[in-house]
């Protein structure tokens, strides 16, 4: 399973790097927006920046809803860096746009999907990740980890190479349910992966042992 982070942050995305986990990093406008970042050549420099930090796959969002549009702007996302991977709207002009960008070798990542059907729409086009939003879907009182799991299962009924890349994702129980399900991939904040370390009974068992240990030593 791999753990991306969902942020535009720096200094996040180089704590999270620097922790030995972290295989990608997903971005989107409000994301950028959050940072401060706009305007086109603020925009490529900040990705150029989060690629600097991690080793692949860092998700860049267009902002076009058109095809010859995201076309053109998924097409200088790409340039930017080899570690790019195009991110595009589960719309329709978005859905031929996966299908171009597959025939050029650029990777995508079909964002805002909320049901089973724009899952398989967007694998059939060749998306490379489908990214299923689980909070959001569950703040409506839908079932987001049922839809991660349909997913999952379609997929591997037909050996789609599109992977899964569970998104909205709000906290760590979120993550080990994607764990469960088979999730390929969960993107969330730093908070998410770091909550995966605690338990009292660590905390409380380290400090016994090191009490001891002193305790032996005569300290
Ligand atoms: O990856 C999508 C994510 O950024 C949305 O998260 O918490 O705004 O639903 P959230």
């Amino acid at each position: 399973m791999k753990f991306f982070i969902d942020t535009a942050n720096l200094d996040e995305i180089r704590e999270a790097y620097d922790l030995g986990v972290l295989d990608g990093v997903t971005t989107n406008p409000s994301l950028m927006a959050k940072e401060g970042i706009s305007g086109d050549a603020n925009v490529l420099a900040h990705y150029k920046a989060i690629c600097n930090i991690v080793d692949d796959k860092v998700s860049a969002e267009v902002i076009a809803t058109d095809f010859a549009g995201m076309v053109k702007e998924g097409t200088a996302l790409a340039k930017i860096d080899d570690k790019i991977v195009v991110k595009i709207p589960m719309i329709k002009d978005g859905v031929k746009a996966l299908k171009y960008f597959h025939s050029e070798g650029i990777r995508t990542n079909c964002t805002l999907i909320f049901s089973a059907g724009q899952a398989l729409l967007a694998a059939k086009a060749g998306a490379s990740y489908v990214s299923p939003f689980i909070g959001r879907l569950d703040d409506i009182s839908y079932d987001g980890m049922e839809l991660i799991a349909q997913i999952v299962h379609i997929y591997q009924n037909y050996d789609f190479e599109t992977e899964v890349l569970a998104a909205s994702v709000r906290h760590s129980m979120h993550l080990l349910k994607c764990a469960e399900v088979g999730a390929d991939v969960v993107t969330c904040p730093l908070k998410v992966i770091t909550g995966l370390l605690k338990h009292p009974l660590t905390d409380s068992g380290l400090a016994t042992f090191l009490a001891d240990h002193a305790k032996a030593a005569g300290k």
